[in-house]
């Protein structure tokens, strides 16, 4: 059957009328009488085809007619426009080859009903085969391409960072320990921004984008113990570089997604008018004003309280856009923000709020580069001042204004896809009560 050329489904409008063939697995089945229509799915996309009894083999009728959801299967046939078709294509069939066929006795557990939260994510590694899973994960990956593309082209040099971290970045409560050998303990990195502020010193501009581990012991649907984080830094930088730069990334990206991945948004039912509105320039606030408003709306915060989920999301609720928030106070923050020069008790760090009630999508900052405020500040964390030596070097040689910011790659996707929950955002994910399959 070699005359039978295999194409993916999402190119079947390039070859109308040629003899192709599909491979993939059976998504559903219609019958009526004496025509089939299987739904294949090929990784790429779904098709309707159709199989009549009277043009095709008996046995090739007959396998197809009893064919099980999610059997591996070969169809060759011919691509044909129907503009009642999803995707506008139907595949007439010619012929098909069952390359596994899933048995009755152990049928496919996840089914076109209803299923609960917690047996779909049992069932990960097959529930990643459903339309909605397939939308959210193409998705992901226009964000993640979007986020290289944006730091490639803007002169960022990528320069990874490493997991195992012989100290906390971002406070010790959230910590991983691992046993390393002869008795060393390490920790799962909580950031790569310390080692990125010695490649920014090394580079001009860098970033690193990678698994990040925060012990959360919170169930918030906004928190994993395992993510993804894109963190950029820059040198000679200050508070008002680093929001430019978070702005422009996210127009970027929101952008992407908005050109490329239409039709995923569409299988999620995302109000994309929403997304059209993330234009520059974001709104930008200080936290004095952030705290106003709030009381403003009924919280409880006070003046030196950090902002829970639901202030960041009352807050959000004021824009059309993503929110900048920034001068949080210091006591909030992690020892590395540079202190305000005119008002030392308050940090020249950022927050970026995702519009719709997300929360924050982005942290950042410009970092303390005085050697004598670091030692002071790292003493005042309580943090072992051995494992800082080589970071205080930073300030030894050739210090300068720098800053970045980080960017959690599950926090945008589920804002960009509109979803409930973070747990969709990515393959596996790792959660308080989750690390299965
Ligand atoms: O605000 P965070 O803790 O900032 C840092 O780690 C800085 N060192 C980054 C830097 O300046 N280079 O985390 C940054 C972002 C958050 O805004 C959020 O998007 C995401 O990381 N994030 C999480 N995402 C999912 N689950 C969690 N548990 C997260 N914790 C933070
Ligand atoms: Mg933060």
């Amino acid at each position: 059957m070699s005359d039978y050329r295999r194409i993916t489904i999402a190119s079947a409008g390039q070859h109308t009328g040629e003899p192709v063939e599909i491979a993939g697995w059976l998504y559903n089945l219609r019958k009526s009488g004496k025509i089939i229509f299987p739904i294949i799915r090929d990784g790429s996309g779904t098709i309707q085809c159709v199989g009549v009894k009277a043009q095709l083999p008996e046995d090739v009728f007959e396998a197809l007619k009893n064919l099980t959801q999610e059997s591996s299967v070969i169809i060759r046939g011919r691509m044909r426009a129907e503009a009642r078709a999803q995707g506008g294509f139907e595949m007439d069939i010619e012929g098909a080859e069952i390359v596994q066929r899933v048995s009755e006795e152990h049928p496919y557990p996840i089914t076109p009903k209803e299923h609960g939260v917690e047996f779909l994510f049992d069932q990960r590694h097959l529930h990643l085969r459903s339309r909605r899973q397939h939308a959210i994960l193409k998705i992901r990956h226009e964000i993640i391409k979007a986020v290289r593309d944006y730091f490639d082209s803007n002169g960022f040099t990528l320069v990874d960072c490493p997991i195992f971290t012989p100290a906390a970045c971002e406070g010790t409560t959230t910590l991983f320990e691992v046993d390393y050998f002869e008795d060393e303990k390490v920790y799962l990195t909580q950031s790569g921004q310390l080692y990125n502020e010695a490649t920014a010193a090394a580079f001009g501009k860098t970033y690193c984008f990678g698994p990040t581990f925060r012990a959360e012991k919170s169930k918030t649907r906004r928190h994993l113990t395992e993510f993804w984080m894109v963190e950029p830094e820059m040198a000679y930088a200050d508070l008002e570089d680093v929001k430019r730069v978070a702005e422009e990334l996210i127009v970027f990206m929101v952008g992407r997604v908005l050109e490329n991945r239409k039709t995923e948004l569409a299988t999620l039912e995302r109000d994309i008018t929403k997304l059209e509105a993330i234009k520059p320039p974001f709104p930008r606030i200080s936290y004095d004003e952030a705290v106003e408003i709030l009381k403003r709306k009924g919280s409880e915060i006070e003046w030196g309280g950090d902002f829970g989920g639901t202030d960041e999301t009352l807050l959000s609720e004021e824009f059309d856009r993503p929110v900048m928030v920034d001068r949080y106070p210091a006591a909030v923050k992690a020892f590395y923000f540079q202190p305000a020069p005119e008002r030392p008790e308050v940090a020249l760090g950022v927050d970026v709020l995702a519009s719709e009630g997300y929360g924050e999508v982005i942290g950042g900052g410009q970092r303390v580069h005085d050697y004598d405020l670091l030692v002071q500040r790292i003493k005042d964390h309580n943090l072992p001042p051995e494992a800082f030596q080589w970071y205080l070097d930073l300030r030894r040689f050739g210090s300068v204004p720098h800053g970045g910011f980080g960017m959690g790659i599950e926090r945008a996707v589920a804002w960009i896809c509109g979803l409930e929950h973070i747990r969709e955002t990515i393959a596996f994910p790792r959660m308080l009560y989750r690390t299965r399959p």
